[in-house]
């Protein structure tokens, strides 16, 4: 069985995302969305909140799984004996500290691999902080974020 992890911050939950997701479902057995919870970046939505949006918008993709780790993410991976990890790739400007983090996290366990997957066309632009900045602002982030968390994040942005 083909376990796969993407870890992430998720603050909250947008296409972006579940564009990853949903693609992954479709090459791995099983895809497990952690959600970082002992991040030096102070979330705007706590890790509740983030897992409870990520479950709603993959609610119909019956091989993803939502949890929440903390400390390395290599010794989270061997617990849910898993030695792959998922990755989206937005630009260049990702690049270079995924790769860095790709290469650390192999150091600290050889056999894990991370496996990169580019980001669909139409969210090349999109980001949790972006999705943030415009809802604060009262712009739409309805081609942002998946339809049945909209509200709820529009809730707790406004
Ligand atoms: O969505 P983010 O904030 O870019 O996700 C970053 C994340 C959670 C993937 C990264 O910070 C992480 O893996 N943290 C766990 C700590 C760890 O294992 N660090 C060593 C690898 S760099």
């Amino acid at each position: 069985m083909k376990i796969a992890v993407y870890p992430g911050s998720f603050d909250p939950c947008t296409n972006g995302h579940l564009d990853v997701i949903t693609r992954c479902a479709k090459v791995f057995d099983q895809v497990i969305v952690a959600v970082l919870c002992n991040s030096n970046k102070s979330p705007t939505f706590s890790v509740e909140e983030r897992m409870s949006l990520l479950k709603s918008a993959t609610r119909d993709i019956p091989n993803v799984k939502i949890d929440c780790f903390s400390g390395l993410l290599t010794h989270y991976m061997a617990q849910k004996k898993s030695n792959i990890i998922i990755k989206g790739l937005r630009a260049v400007s990702d690049f270079e500290y995924e790769f860095q983090m790709a290469l650390t996290n192999s150091k600290l366990n050889p056999d894990v691999e991370t496996f990169f997957i580019t980001t669909s066309a139409q969210n090349l632009y999109l980001s949790s902080s972006i999705v943030k900045e415009v809802a604060r602002l009262g712009g739409s982030i309805s081609d942002m974020v998946p339809a049945c968390i909209e509200q709820e994040i529009n809730d707790k942005l406004k």
